[in-house]
C-alpha cells in the first residue's frame, strides 16, 4: 500500500514526500481523522463515505510506514476506539481509578508476592492468599449506587475524571438498576469492565457491512465505540456486558476478604468472573497456564490474569505507589512475536552520552502494530546473541514496552554476515567512547561538544513530563537545532524573535507558528520539580526531582545548597545525601552538573526567562509528623521498612536515611545501632515502634 496515493486528487505519492511534508501531513491527518471519528461516533453524522475515510487512514498508515519516527502520539493508528465524544459531561471519581503494574514472567510474579510479604513485614514463607482472576480486555467503568439505586456511571478517563455515560450503562442487562438482597452499603461504587462478546462482535460487524457502515477492528474497540454513543438506544442495540471486579468509594467495608466481598457483590446482583483463590505462587502460575490454554475457547477477549491480595486489611495497608496498587498485579500472556530481518544496527547517543544500539528492521506487524525498530540494549546483549546485520531475528512486543530483539535465527544467517563491532568513538561527534568498569554502557566523552547529546537534552527538556511544550516535537527540536534557532534551553523561550525564519520553514504557516509560540509562552511558568527534571541530570528522574524540589523549595535555595555541597565535608552535602532516595552516586551526578560552568549559565539564563514556582511540602492532614524529619533504624516488629516510610510520608513527614541535628524523631526497632546512639548524643527524640504507631493512629 505504501506509496500509492490514497485519493484521486493531486496528493503527492508517499514515496515523494520529504520528511517535513510528511510530518505536516500526519498532523493534518490526525486532526482530520479525529474530526471524522467524532462526526461518525458522537454525532452520527459522517461527512464522507466509509471508503474515503478508509483512504485517509490508509494514507496515514502508508506515511507512518515510510517515516516510522514521525508517528505521532495522537496517531489515528494508535488510538483505540472512538475519541471521547463531545457532549458527555465529566465525572470526578470519588476515589481515583488506578491502573495495574504488569508482570511478564513467573519471576515477576514471585517477586510481586515477595514484595507484598516484605512490605507487610511477614516472614519469607508466611502464607499470603491471592485471588487470581481473568484480565478482561474491555474498558473500565465505575458505577455509583446510593441507597441501592444506580445513580451514575463513568468511564475511567484519566483515572481522576471520566465521562458520564450513565444513561448508556442503564441499557446493560448486567448492570442492576437497583441492588438485590440486603446488607449493601448506602454508598457503593462498583468497578469493572464493560466488554463485548466475540459472538456479538462478529454479528455487529456483519450488520455494519450489510448497512454499508464501518466495521470495528476488535471487540474492545467495538465496546468502546458502542458505549460512547450520545444516543443510548444505539448502545442498547449493541448488547454490551459487564463483569465486576473491584470497588471505589464505599460507606462500609464489603468484607474481610476479597472472597467475601466478591460473594457480596454477586448477591447484590453483579456478574463476577470465575476466579481462583491461590495459596502459593505455583497455584497462581497454574491458573495463568490453564487460562492461557483455554483462552481461545472463551467467548470474550482476555489479555492476562490479575492477582490480588485476598485479605482486605492487608490491601488497606499496602495502598498504592503512584498510579498502581501494591496489592495487585496483571500477569500478561506471552508477548506477541514476529520474525523479520535486522537490516542495520545503528548507534544512538542519549542525552547523557550513553550509546545505545538500535536495530533497524524490515517493517513487520506484531500484535497489530507495525514495528521497524527495536532495542538491542547494549554491547553485551549484541555479543550474547551474536546479532549481525542481515540476520533474521525474532522480535517481541510486550504491552507498551519498546520492541526487543529476543532471538537470532542462526539457520537463516546470510553468508558473509560479519560480527558487529561496537564503536569506540561517538558516531555523532567523534569523541572517544568509554565503557567504565562495572558498567554495561559505552558513553561518549564529548559532553557539551557532542551535538547528539545537546539535541537529546533539548528533546528531554520539552518532553511531556518536563516542559511539555505542545507542538514542539522531537523532529522540530532537531530541525530547529540544525538551523541554529535553538541551541540552548533558553533559546526556546526566545523563539519568538525568529518568527520570520519559522514562517519560512516548510510545513509552517502563520497559524501553526502562532500556536507554537503561544504554547511556549504558556510554559514560562513552571514548578520547580518539573524544572529540575527537565534539566536532564543523570539519574535524576521525576521522583528524585520531586524530592529535591520538596527539600529545597526554590531554585535559589537549591543552587545555594548545591554550591555549598561541593565541599563533601559540609552540612549541605550531608543534607543532600540524607534525602532518602539520593545515594552517593546520584549526589555525584547532581554536583557534577553544577560543577560545569556551562550548566550554571543555562540556569542563570532560564532563571531570568522563567517564573519557576517554589514547591512547598505536600499538603497532608495535620499530624504530629507534619513537616518533621523522621529516621527509622533497627528491625521493626510489625511494620516493614517501606510501609513505615510510606506511613510517615502520608502523615507529612520527610523520611531521612541518617540522623543529624535536623532530625526530629528517630524510630528505633530491635538491634538499632549507631543511629540510635547518635540520636541520644544529639538529643533527638527517640520513639519505639509502638509509640510511633500510637502517634500515627492518633493523627
Ligand atoms: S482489578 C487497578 N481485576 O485492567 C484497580 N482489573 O491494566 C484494580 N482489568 O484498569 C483493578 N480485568 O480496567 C482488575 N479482573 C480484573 C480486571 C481488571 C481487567 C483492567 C482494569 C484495569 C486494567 C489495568
Amino acid at each position: 500500500m505504501a506509496g500509492k496515493p490514497a485519493r484521486k486528487n493531486a496528493l503527492p505519492a508517499v514515496d515523494d514526500l520529504t520528511e517535513i511534508e510528511a510530518a505536516a501531513e500526519l498532523a493534518h491527518l490526525a486532526r482530520e481523522i479525529a474530526r471524522h471519528d467524532q462526526l461518525y461516533y458522537a454525532k452520527d453524522a459522517p461527512e464522507i463515505s466509509d471508503a474515503d475515510y478508509d483512504a485517509l487512514r490508509q494514507r496515514n498508515a502508508a506515511i507512518e510506514e515510510r517515516f516510522p519516527d514521525l508517528a505521532r502520539n495522537d496517531s489515528p493508528n494508535r488510538r483505540v476506539g472512538a475519541s471521547p465524544a463531545a457532549g458527555f459531561k465529566k465525572i470526578t471519581h470519588a476515589v481515583p481509578m488506578l491502573s495495574l503494574d504488569n508482570a511478564f514472567s513467573p519471576e515477576d510474579v514471585t517477586e510481586f508476592v515477595a514484595r507484598v510479604r516484605r512490605f507487610l513485614n511477614l516472614g519469607a514463607d508466611a502464607p499470603v492468599e491471592m485471588m487470581a482472576e481473568p484480565k478482561i480486555d474491555g474498558l473500565s467503568i465505575s458505577l455509583r449506587y446510593e441507597d441501592g439505586r444506580f445513580v451514575s456511571g463513568a468511564t475511567r478517563g484519566d483515572g481522576t475524571t471520566g465521562e458520564n455515560v450513565t444513561e448508556n450503562l442503564r441499557t446493560l442487562d448486567e448492570i442492576p438498576d437497583r441492588l438485590a438482597g440486603k446488607g449493601w452499603p448506602a454508598v457503593l461504587e462498583v468497578r469493572g469492565e464493560v466488554y463485548m462478546s466475540k459472538r456479538e462482535f462478529r454479528a455487529l460487524n456483519e450488520r455494519q457491512v450489510a448497512a454499508g457502515a464501518k466495521t470495528f477492528a476488535n471487540p474492545r474497540n467495538a465496546a468502546a465505540g458502542s458505549l460512547r454513543q450520545l444516543d443510548a438506544s444505539v448502545t442498547a442495540s449493541r448488547r454490551l456486558r459487564f463483569f465486576g471486579y473491584a470497588w471505589g468509594e464505599v460507606s462500609a467495608p464489603l468484607g474481610k476478604t476479597l472472597v467475601e466481598a466478591r460473594d457480596n457483590l454477586a448477591r447484590w446482583g453483579f456478574t463476577l468472573n470465575d476466579g481462583r483463590l491461590c495459596g502459593t505462587v505455583e497455584d497462581m502460575l497454574a491458573f495463568h497456564r490453564d487460562l492461557e490454554a483455554g483462552r481461545a475457547g472463551l467467548d470474550y477477549d482476555i489479555d492476562g490474569v490479575v492477582y490480588k491480595v485476598n485479605r482486605l486489611d492487608w490491601v488497606g495497608r499496602l495502598g498504592q505507589v503512584s498510579r498502581s496498587p501494591r496489592w495487585a498485579i496483571a500477569h500478561k500472556f506471552a508477548a506477541e512475536r514476529a520474525e523479520t530481518v535486522l537490516e542495520k544496527i545503528e548507534i544512538q547517543v542519549g542525552r547523557t552520552g550513553t550509546l545505545t544500539p538500535v536495530a533497524h528492521l524490515t517493517p513487520v506487524t506484531v500484535g497489530g502494530v507495525v514495528v521497524s525498530r527495536a532495542t538491542l540494549h547494549n554491547e553485551d546483549e549484541i555479543r550474547r546473541r551474536d546479532a549481525r546485520e542481515g540476520d533474521t531475528v525474532v522480535i517481541q512486543r510486550a504491552g507498551d514496552v519498546i520492541p526487543q530483539v529476543v532471538e537470532v535465527v542462526a539457520a537463516k544467517r546470510p553468508k558473509g554476515a560479519k560480527p558487529f563491532v561496537f564503536p569506540d568513538h561517538c558516531p555523532a561527534c567523534g569523541s572517544l567512547a568509554v565503557r567504565e568498569e562495572g558498567e554495561v554502557a559505552w558513553r561518549c566523552t564529548g559532553g557539551l561538544i557532542c551535538p547528539a547529546q545537546a539535541v537529546e537534552r533539548l528533546k528531554h527538556f520539552v518532553s511531556r513530563d518536563a516542559f511539555d511544550i505542545e507542538g514542539l516535537g522531537e523532529k522540530h527540536v532537531e530541525g530547529f537545532w540544525q538551523d541554529g534557532l535553538i541551541k540552548t534551553p533558553g533559546d526556546i523561550f526566545r523563539l519568538e524573535r525568529h518568527r520570520a525564519a519559522l514562517l519560512e520553514r516548510e510545513g509552517w504557516g502563520a497559524k501553526s507558528v502562532d500556536n507554537l509560540l503561544a504554547a511556549i509562552e504558556g510554559r514560562k511558568q513552571v514548578s520547580l520539580d518539573r524544572f529540575i527534571y527537565a534539566l536532564g541530570i543523570r539519574q535524576v528522574g521525576e521522583a528524585t526531582a520531586k524530592l529535591l524540589a520538596r527539600t529545597y523549595h526554590s531554585l535559589a535555595a537549591w543552587r545555594a545548597a548545591m554550591g555549598a555541597a561541593e565541599d563533601r565535608a559540609s552540612e549541605a552535602f550531608g543534607e543532600l545525601t540524607n534525602i532518602d532516595g539520593v545515594g552517593p552516586s546520584m549526589a555525584d551526578d547532581i554536583l557534577g552538573f553544577f560543577a560545569e560552568p556551562h550548566n550554571r549559565e543555562v540556569l542563570d539564563d532560564l532563571d531570568a526567562l522563567l517564573d519557576i514556582t517554589d514547591v512547598s511540602a505536600p499538603k497532608t492532614v495535620q499530624s504530629p509528623f507534619t513537616g518533621k524529619t523522621v529516621v527509622f533504624t533497627g528491625t521493626l516488629a510489625t511494620l516493614g521498612r517501606k510501609e513505615a516510610k510510606a506511613r510517615a510520608e502520608s502523615l507529612g513527614a520527610k523520611v531521612a536515611g541518617s540522623v543529624s541535628s535536623k532530625t526530629d524523631y528517630v524510630v528505633v526497632g530491635a538491634d538499632a545501632g549507631s543511629k540510635a546512639k547518635k540520636a541520644a548524643e544529639l538529643g533527638v527524640t527517640v520513639l519505639s515502634e509502638d509509640e510511633f504507631l500510637k502517634m500515627a493512629e492518633s493523627a
